[in-house]
C-alpha cells in the first residue's frame, strides 16, 4: 500500500477526499498515530498529515519515528513524502515541482533512529530516496504534462525559523539546491524500516535572500495551493500505476 505524508499546504484529509480513521499504537508515543485511509479512484491509500490535521506540529516536534512505525504497521510499502521548500537552485523558483535525489541534514535534537531501541542499524543511505519512486513519478510528470525538476540536493534545516541569508548561502555552498525542515529523519527512519520514499518537493519562496519579497506564511500557502492540483495528480498516477 501506498502512504502520502502531506505537509504544509497538504494536511487536511478532505482534499484527498472521504476517509476513515485508522488509529495506530506505536513504542514511540503514548498517543495513537492516527491515519486517514482515502480511495483514489478505486486504490486505497493511507495519507498521514505530518504536522497534524490542525497544521499545529513544527518541525522539530514531530514525532517521525511514531509516524514512519505507524505506516509500516498498517502495511505501507512505499511514502511519497510532499515537502514544502525555499529554492535556492535557479530552477527551483516559486511553483517548482522537485523530486531530489540527495540530502544534507542540518537538523539536530530529533529522535532520528529506531536503533536505540534493539539492534543498531547502519542502513545504506548513498541515495537517499527510492529510485525506483523517483522514476514512477518522472513517468507520472512527463505523462501529465507537469513541469518537475528530477534533480537537486535537499537541505534539511531545523527550524521552525527560516534561515539567515548567510546561512542560505552557506548551503549553496555546500550543493544545497532546496531547503527544507522536514525531509529528516523522516527519510532515514523509512530507510531503517525498509519502505521505499520519495520526495515530491514543492518550492514555496526563493530561500531568505535570494528574493524581493518577504516570506510569509500568506505567500507560502498561496504558492502551495496553487501547486496542490499538480502534485496530488502526480501522486493519483503514481498510486494507479502500482494497483
Ligand atoms: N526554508 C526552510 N524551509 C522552508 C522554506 C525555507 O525557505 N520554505 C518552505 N519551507
Amino acid at each position: 500500500m501506498i502512504a502520502v505524508i502531506g505537509g504544509t499546504g497538504l494536511s487536511d484529509p478532505a482534499l484527498l477526499g472521504s476517509h476513515e480513521i485508522k488509529s495506530i499504537l506505536t513504542p514511540y508515543a503514548d498517543q495513537e498515530v492516527q491515519l486517514y485511509l482515502v480511495k483514489r479512484g478505486s486504490v486505497p491509500v493511507i495519507f498521514l498529515p505530518r504536522h497534524g490535521r490542525e497544521h499545529s506540529c513544527a518541525p522539530h516536534s514531530i514525532n517521525y519515528r511514531a509516524n514512519i512505525w505507524a505506516l509500516r504497521e498498517i502495511g505501507v510499502t512505499k511514502i511519497l513524502a510532499v515537502n514544502a521548500v525555499g529554492g535556492i537552485n535557479e530552477n527551483m523558483g516559486p511553483g517548482q515541482i522537485a523530486l531530489p535525489k540527495q540530502i544534507i541534514d542540518y537538523s539536530w535534537g530529533r529522535e532520528h533512529s529506531f536503533s536505540q531501541h534493539g539492534k543498531v542499524l547502519h542502513i545504506d543511505f548513498t541515495n537517499p530516496y527510492s529510485e525506483p519512486l523517483r522514476a514512477s513519478l518522472l513517468a507520472a510528470a512527463s505523462a501529465l504534462g507537469v513541469s518537475v525538476w528530477p534533480h537537486g540536493v535537499y537541505a534539511c534545516t531545523q527550524g521552525p525559523r527560516l534561515e539567515t541569508a548567510a546561512e542560505v548561502q552557506r548551503i549553496r555552498r555546500d550543493g544545497g539546491d532546496m531547503i527544507g525542515m522536514t525531509g529528516m529523519p523522516e527519510a532515514a527512519l523509512a530507510r531503517e524500516l525498509d519502505l521505499d520514499y520519495a520526495s515530491i518537493a514543492v518550492s514555496v519562496n526563493w530561500a531568505a535572500g535570494l528574493g524581493d519579497e518577504e516570506i510569509t506564511l500568506e505567500s507560502i500557502v498561496k504558492v502551495l495551493n496553487a501547486a496542490m492540483e499538480k502534485v496530488i495528480g502526480l501522486i493519483d498516477a503514481v498510486v494507479a500505476e502500482a494497483a
